[in-house]
């Protein structure tokens, strides 16, 4: 459709959304983000952010990129990659994972805090934090004295509202109905303050976990290494240069015999798996 000042819009509503607007929108996503937009999503993009443009006040997505894009942007560029990922998470979402770390993994690195030694785990691209804190029920399934060892797991995100709700860690009981019922009630304790159907991480669970935002193809300020690694239904959003890089990142952060978990429909690509090994389905170990 033309609009009345001569513009042909992409997706027909409230706004004019140009193919240029998407254009500079993905282009945006993809230098801040790594995520890749193809212009079959517009009718999502336009929905997503047409939200943002009725905050905002403005008039047409032109005015939106005008603002994302200026000095004065960094605000809403942030609000827009948050409108515009995909924070689909569950409790031990892809529960062979979690069997793997409790069955092969654990063991090795519980006798090891239990010597005094340091175990640390991430969980990179963390969502609202249901994954670490999967990931911590686990670790206390075998260890369960971690949070008094030097035993620790990083869950990072781009969100801040993600990471936000993380550390809150509250969630209905419903959504906690993912997690297997032991560990659930052994680790979650009613939380009538939040609501009568509400259910909070308790302080083992949540001494565990540090949440930080972190982009994953940003700067990572980290130092020491990890012997765990989820990150998982991340890259898949990225473009094929991208999960490379990211693959290549995670390498020199790995423990020796580090354990890298990552989606259903991900692959390890590029020259990263010449160093991983599979040891599962979607597992992969550091090879010497
Ligand atoms: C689909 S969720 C997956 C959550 C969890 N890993 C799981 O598998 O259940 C994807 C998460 O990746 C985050 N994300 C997207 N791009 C990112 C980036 N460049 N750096 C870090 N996190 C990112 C999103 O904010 C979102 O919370």
């Amino acid at each position: 459709m033309t609009t009345a000042t001569g513009r042909d819009t992409l997706v027909e509503g409230e706004f004019v959304f140009t193919a240029e607007d998407f254009r500079h929108i993905a282009h945006i996503l993809h230098t801040h983000a790594g995520i890749a937009l193809n212009q079959s999503k517009a009718a999502l993009v336009y929905s997503r952010l047409a939200k943002r443009l009725r905050v905002l006040g403005l008039r047409s997505f032109r005015d939106y990129c005008a603002l994302v894009q200026g000095v004065d942007g960094v605000d809403e560029r942030q609000a827009m990659t948050a409108a515009l990922t995909t924070n689909v998470t569950r409790f031990f979402r892809e529960p062979h994972h979690f069997d793997h770390l409790r069955d092969v993994v654990m063991p090795g690195l519980a006798e090891r805090a239990r010597a005094g030694g340091r175990v640390r785990l991430w969980s990179a691209a963390c969502s609202n934090g249901q994954e670490p804190y999967s990931m911590a029920m686990t670790v206390l399934s075998v260890l369960p004295e971690a949070a008094d060892l030097d035993v620790r797991i990083l869950a990072t995100d781009i969100d801040p509202n993600m990471v936000a709700q993380g550390i809150t860690g509250v969630y209905s009981e419903e959504t906690l109905e993912a997690a297997p019922a032991l560990l659930r009630h052994r680790w979650f304790d009613k939380a009538p303050a939040h609501g009568p159907d509400r259910l909070s991480a308790n302080d083992t669970l949540r001494r565990l976990v540090s949440f930080k935002e972190l982009n994953l193809i940003g700067d990572w300020p980290m130092r020491g290494k990890f012997d765990v690694i989820f990150c998982r239904n991340v890259v898949i959003y990225f473009d094929d240069a991208t999960q490379e890089k990211v693959w290549n990142r995670f390498l020199p952060t790995m423990a020796a015999d580090a354990t890298l978990y990552i989606g259903h429909s991900e692959r390890v690509s590029g020259s990263a798996t010449a160093r991983l090994t599979p040891s599962g389905l979607t597992t992969y170990r550091l090879a010497a």
